[in-house]
Order: C-alpha cells, then structure tokens, then sequence
C-alpha cells in the first residue's frame, strides 16, 4: 500500500488540530498506520524553532523574513525526518498545516511575493506535497471567539501569531481560499462554523474518496 499524505489547512480557531485528531482515529480504526505531525514542529529541531516562533524564545523582533525562513527550515527538517520516510513505509501522515500555511500567512498576510514564498519552500519539502489538503474554512471572528474561549478555560495568552491583528487575519482566509482556487484537484473546503461532528464528516468524506481511489 503506498503512503498517503494529508494537511489540514485553515485560519486560527477553524478546528485545525480538533479535526486532525479525529481523523487520525478514524484512519487508525480504518487500519490505516498513521504519523501525525504538526507545523511548525514534529523533530527537534522544529519544535525548537517554533519556541522561537510562537512563544519569542530568542527574546527579539524576528524579523518578517526571518519568519519566513524559519518555518520553511522547519518544514525541511520534518519532510526529511519524518514525513518521506513514513510514506516510503505506506503510511497515512496527517499534518497539521503544511507549506500553504506559509503561502497563507507570508505570502498573502505579511505581503511577501507569493512565487518567492512557493520557492523557498519548494526547495524545503524537495517534492513532497500532500495528496489531499482539507480547507477548513471559518470566518476570522467565529475562530478567535473560540480560541479565546479555549483559551480562558486552560489559561493560556494568546500566542505571537494570534496576537497580529484583524486584518492580517482577514487577508490570510482570503489567501487560503484564493489558493484551493488555483489547486481544486488537491484542496477541499470544508465550512468549519457549523456543528463539530457534521465538520468532521465531510473531512471523512473527503479522505474515504482519496483512500478508495488508492485502491481502484
Ligand atoms: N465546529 C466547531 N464548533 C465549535 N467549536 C469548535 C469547532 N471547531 C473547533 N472548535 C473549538 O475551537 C477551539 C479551537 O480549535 P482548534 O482545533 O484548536 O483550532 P486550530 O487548531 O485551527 O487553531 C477548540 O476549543 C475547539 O474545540
Ligand atoms: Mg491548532
């Protein structure tokens, strides 16, 4: 069986890593071995990096390029370590975001040139791009409601990224729905404001049809 490779996509608060866990258990209960990874992170080195990243771990501004560069590195380092390796074994690797979170945030929300970005990262991932791509789609309030909601109940602060204001968010859905334009044959977007489980369902929707068109 070869491996398939699957991102979920999506703004703050659409439910990205909720649904990344139900799905890697209805993959698992399916008989599917799965490999679950989240950006940025997912080796050592990554989750170091996204120390720096969300949490300002090297106490300075980084600076908009250096963000750039420092979620592709990440990127690179899970490609190799974990993720070719795991589809080279078959498996099922469900990443939480991916390189369009970079096109998203970088290129369409820093203002970054967007075929700048795609090759930064196209020498990141050296090929490896997810064969289906769930777009959990969710307009900027509802998200943050609920991350503050969350939030309030674990008593954790809003994180850097979080903290970058309305408008950046706003321009980032945009560019998410303006790249599953470009790419309809990998992305599928789904509307995260409604009830979780109906969420969830047409996620497995989407994934059942990759799995059976894996086995035609
Ligand atoms: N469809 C939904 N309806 C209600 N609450 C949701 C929904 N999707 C996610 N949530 C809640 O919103 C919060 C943020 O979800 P999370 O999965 O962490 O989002 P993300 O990883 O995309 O930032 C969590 O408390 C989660 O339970
Ligand atoms: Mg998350």
């Amino acid at each position: 069986m070869s491996g398939i490779f699957i991102s979920i996509e999506g703004p703050e608060g659409s439910g990205k890593s909720t649904h990344a866990e139900r799905l890697i258990e209805r993959l698992k209960n399916a008989g599917r071995e799965v490999v679950a990874v989240r950006e940025p992170g997912g080796t050592n080195t990554g989750e170091a990096i996204r120390n720096i990243l969300q949490h300002n771990s090297a106490d300075e501004d980084i600076y908009p390029e250096t963000e750039t560069l420092l979620f592709a590195a990440c990127r690179a380092q899970l490609v190799h370590a974990v993720i070719k390796p795991a589809l080279n074994e078959g498996k099922c690797v469900v990443s939480d975001r991916f390189i369009d979170s970079t096109v998203a945030y970088q290129g369409y929300g820093r203002g970054f040139a967007i075929k700048d970005i795609i090759d930064i990262n196209k020498f990141a991932i050296s090929g490896i791009m997810p064969d289906l791509t769930i777009l959990l789609d969710v307009n900027i309030e509802i998200g943050f409601n609920r991350i503050i909601e969350h939030n309030q109940k674990i008593g954790k602060e809003l994180d850097r990224m979080e903290l970058a204001g309305k408008e950046f968010h706003e321009k980032v859905r945009d560019g998410y729905l303006e790249l599953a334009k470009q790419a309809p044959e990998r992305f599928t977007i789904i509307d995260s404001s409604r009830d979780l489980d109906m969420v969830a369902n047409d996620i497995w929707e989407a994934v059942s049809n990759l799995l059976q068109q894996q086995n035609d």
